[in-house]
């Protein structure tokens, strides 16, 4: 099968993009102390530059934001030195990299929060989740997710501000844009679905005002790059993970995407509910409602393969394709793609944590 579509240029904004292939952001644990990137994160990601576009893992925005250990910070000044190394490695090696923009929400623990805080959501319900602790005596282990309290209205301000301080952190890091996550239950999805969303305030109850808090982080977050084109969205309708679920999901994202329309940020980023397993009924017919309704660039990611991205885009469902598991095992996935190779194997046990095994020696071609 001929994989033109795939292999045809494109721009996001300003960048020329040399393919379609977008590495989707995945969290892999391995950052230095102080949730800090270092030198190995830089040479993998450099590793995978063929890609397009890279999106990185995503990055907590605070303190608070953080949901497992050693999940990679966009807070402080270490963090921001350690991702200028993974910036510049990217861009020497001919690559274009977006960071993340994480905020966890509830799918936390007070042993990952600051001073042993309960996390916080948009109500007080517990996620039947987990997330991945470290103990004072530097055991670490998966613990189911705490009951977080309700975030205050008066608090809100400061989450937005959060994600505006990430996002300059992240250009002064030398990131090519941002990509915002309301994705996979997390803070911003929290807020969007309807089962974790139980608020009587400005920001629960119907789909304007569950859709209020993400619309106000894009704004500020564009607000800060200056370039809307360098700004991404992701989001999952009908995702499960994290314990959310939407009564209408129509409704929600058909409505958020409409809002997001007149933002004309760089793209709209849409990961399909059943990565993880699991079948969802209707899911095709939303996305291609999504796909009539947005205006601008769109990434679809979950489960795609070369033929399947590339008959995507042939038909017009999406601009760019996204990869994240393929990413993980195959460093060279754009060689291999147009090579017809064979793809290496994905080892399950070094996603998370760890070392370069399972991170930085997939073998590429040749
Ligand atoms: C190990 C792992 C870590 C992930 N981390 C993130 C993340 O940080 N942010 C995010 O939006 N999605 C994350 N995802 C979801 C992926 O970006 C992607 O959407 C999913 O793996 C489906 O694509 P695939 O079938 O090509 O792997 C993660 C997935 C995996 C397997």
């Amino acid at each position: 099968m001929s994989l033109d579509h795939l292999f045809s240029p494109t721009q996001l904004g300003d960048l020329n993009l040399p393919n379609r292939l977008v590495m989707a952001p995945l969290t892999r644990q391995r950052s230095l102390p102080g949730n800090v990137p270092g030198e190995l994160n830089a040479l993998y990601y450099a590793q995978r530059a063929n890609a397009g576009l890279i999106i990185s893992e995503a990055s907590q925005v605070c303190p608070q934001g953080q949901g497992y250990a050693w999940t990679p910070g966009i807070h402080s000044a270490e963090q921001v030195a350690g991702w200028r190394q993974v910036t510049q490695a990217v861009h020497e090696a001919g690559g274009r990299v977006f960071l993340q923009l994480w905020h966890v929400g509830r799918i936390s623990h007070p042993l990952l929060q600051p001073g042993g805080a309960d996390p916080v959501a948009p109500s007080a319900i517990q996620a039947n989740a987990e997330c991945y602790v470290v103990e004072a005596d530097g055991s670490h282990h998966k613990a189911a997710t705490a009951k977080p309290r309700a975030l205050e209205l008066h608090e809100l301000p400061g989450i937005v501000a959060a994600y505006a301080q990430g996002t300059a952190n992240a250009i002064q890091a030398g990131f090519d844009g941002v990509e915002v996550h309301a994705a996979n239950g997390y803070l911003l999805d929290q807020f969007l679905c309807s089962n974790s969303n139980q608020r009587s305030d400005a920001y629960g109850g119907s789909v304007e005002n569950r859709a209020r808090l993400v619309l106000q982080v894009v704004d500020a977050v564009v607000a800060t790059v200056g370039d809307s084109r360098k700004v991404g969205i992701r989001i999952s309708p009908m995702g499960t993970f994290g314990d959310v679920h939407d009564a209408n999901p129509l409704e929600t994202f058909s409505y958020l995407v409409e809002q997001l329309n007149s933002r004309q940020l760089g793209y709209l980023h849409v990961n399909r509910p059943d990565w993880l397993g699991g079948t969802f009924e209707g899911y095709d017919a939303l996305l291609r409602k999504l796909r009539q309704l947005y205006q601008g660039t769109l990434i679809i990611a979950g489960g795609q393969t070369a033929e399947s991205g590339e008959q995507a885009i042939a038909e017009g469902l999406a601009d760019l394709v996204g990869y994240g598991r393929p990413y993980i095992a195959n460093p060279d996935l754009a060689a291999r793609f147009q090579a017809g190779a064979e793809l290496n194997p994905l080892n399950p046990a070094t996603l998370y944590g760890g070392g370069a095994e399972g991170y930085t020696d997939y073998p590429a071609l040749g």
